[in-house]
């Protein structure tokens, strides 16, 4: 990878910072930063770069982290585990890339901590209904083939949320419902053993669809669905093949949402 897109502490890939890391090629490269601003934005100048299909970025602590539709993400030092791993997917593995990154991000989290874990549609990953996860994925395409992807993952691991207003009541963290600190590398390692065994996974036509839809605490509940371009409230029926959600509204007409985030009514 070109030394001058990553040209502060991590100039160059540390690839033991992981011991024992049992993957092919995500995490094999990984460029690990004190602070920055977003790992997601160093992650898209190094693909832009020529970076390799599985590189990895990973900062303490983001100074101005991103989320979905717009939102800030919160990541203290220390408090959260930010990581962007480049992919270069197909178009068709691209479509699935989300569904992809939740269903690894949940299975991990399970499996480093014993926690259990549910999603909230698309990819929020929640314990006891509260945020615990995020998840943002930018791509850039070349007419219609896929030149790289990031996958951002946002995990809040030793955070304490009523220190933090915006988040308290909504968030939660591995700490707060483990009862004890969690080892972000030991996070880390899992996320990215999960979630190349599920990309691999996917590539190989496995049905991720099923694990991911039986995750969902969304469906059958009423949500209010915010598009970014306008807000749709009802019941979230079900989800289809690409993994849209079907919403019923209340005059009883269906409306198939693709993208967006839905907050769960009571
Ligand atoms: C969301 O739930 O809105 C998505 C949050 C994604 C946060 C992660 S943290 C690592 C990567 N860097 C960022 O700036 N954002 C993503």
């Amino acid at each position: 990878m070109p030394g001058r897109v990553l040209d502060s502490v991590a100039e160059q890939p540390d690839r033991r910072l992981i011991e024992g890391l049992n993957t092919r090629f995500i995490g094999h490269n990984i460029f690990h930063y004190p602070t920055i601003p977003s790992t997601q934005d160093v992650a898209m100048q190094a693909a832009r770069a020529g970076a390799f299909e599985g590189a990895v970025v990973t900062a303490d602590e983001q100074t101005s982290g991103r989320g979905r539709l717009q939102r800030s993400w919160l990541s203290p030092k220390d408090g959260s585990l930010s990581v962007s791993v480049i992919l270069r997917p197909s178009a068709r593995e691209l479509a699935r890339l989300f569904m992809v990154a939740a269903l690894a991000a949940a299975r991990s989290i399970e499996k480093a901590t014993g926690l259990q874990t549910e999603l909230k549609w698309p990819n929020d990953v929640l314990i006891d209904k509260r945020k615990v996860c995020g998840i943002l994925i930018e791509n850039e395409l070349r007419g219609s083939a896929v030149s790289w992807a990031v996958v951002g993952i946002g995990i809040n691991i030793n955070l304490d949320t009523s220190e933090h207003p915006e988040i308290a009541g909504m968030a939660t963290s591995l700490s707060a419902e483990t009862g004890r600190r969690v080892s972000r590398s030991e996070m880390l390692k899992c996320l990215l053993e999960e979630l190349e065994a599920v990309y691999l996974a996917s590539r190989g036509g496995a049905p991720v669809h099923q694990e991911w839809r039986a995750r969902l605490v969304t469906l059958g509940t009423r949500v209010r669905a915010n598009t970014g371009d306008s807000i749709e409230t009802g019941c979230a029926e079900s989800v289809d093949e690409d993994g849209a959600l079907l919403l019923r509204r209340d005059d009883g007409s269906l409306v198939r949402i693709v993208a967006g985030d839905v907050t769960l009514r009571a």
